[in-house]
């Protein structure tokens, strides 16, 4: 029997993470920050050697990556079927430093951007920073 919308479960119909803090304008905005600061800031310049060139094809992933992750839409998921971040980076020769310059420039563009609510916000910082500290070998 197909439960009655006020059976629901609470998780159900909660709003994701991706929506409480304000979409994609939000997730797009925090992907631009990061990649301006990783091509501006000397502190990222081993981050930055790391990448292409030309960062366009990252701008434009990042941010949909980001918001199916945090519970929005599922695009670049669904046109990436199985591709997992972990195994996406452990090609890559990432070490304590880099993925130490990766954390701290998504915390700054986080930080930057200042989302609201704040305490979603601190708690997504703090699991991409781990996140990425993690791909470090
Ligand atoms: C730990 C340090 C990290 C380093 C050094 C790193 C480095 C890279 C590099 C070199 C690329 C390829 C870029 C290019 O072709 O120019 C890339 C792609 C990407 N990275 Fe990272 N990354 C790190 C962590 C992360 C984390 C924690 C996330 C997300 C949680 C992430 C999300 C992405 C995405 C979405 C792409 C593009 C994938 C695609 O659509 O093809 N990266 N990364």
């Amino acid at each position: 029997m197909l439960s009655a919308p006020s059976e629901a479960s609470p998780a159900a119909s909660a709003p994701s993470p991706f929506e409480r803090l304000g979409g994609a304008p939000v997730f797009e905005a925090i992907a631009a920050r990061f990649y301006d600061l990783m091509d501006t800031d000397p502190a990222y310049a081993r981050l930055r050697a790391m990448h292409a060139a030309d960062l366009a094809r990252v701008r434009a992933s990042l941010p949909r990556f980001l918001a199916g992750w945090a519970g929005g839409p599922r695009d670049w998921f669904e046109e990436n079927p199985g591709r997992c971040m972990m195994s996406l980076h452990s090609a890559m020769p990432i070490d304590a430093e880099t993925a130490g310059q990766w954390a701290e420039a998504m915390e700054r563009a986080i930080a930057d951007v200042a989302p609201q609510p704040s305490l979603i916000a601190a708690s997504m910082s703090d699991t991409l920073a781990r996140l990425a500290r993690g791909m470090a070998r």
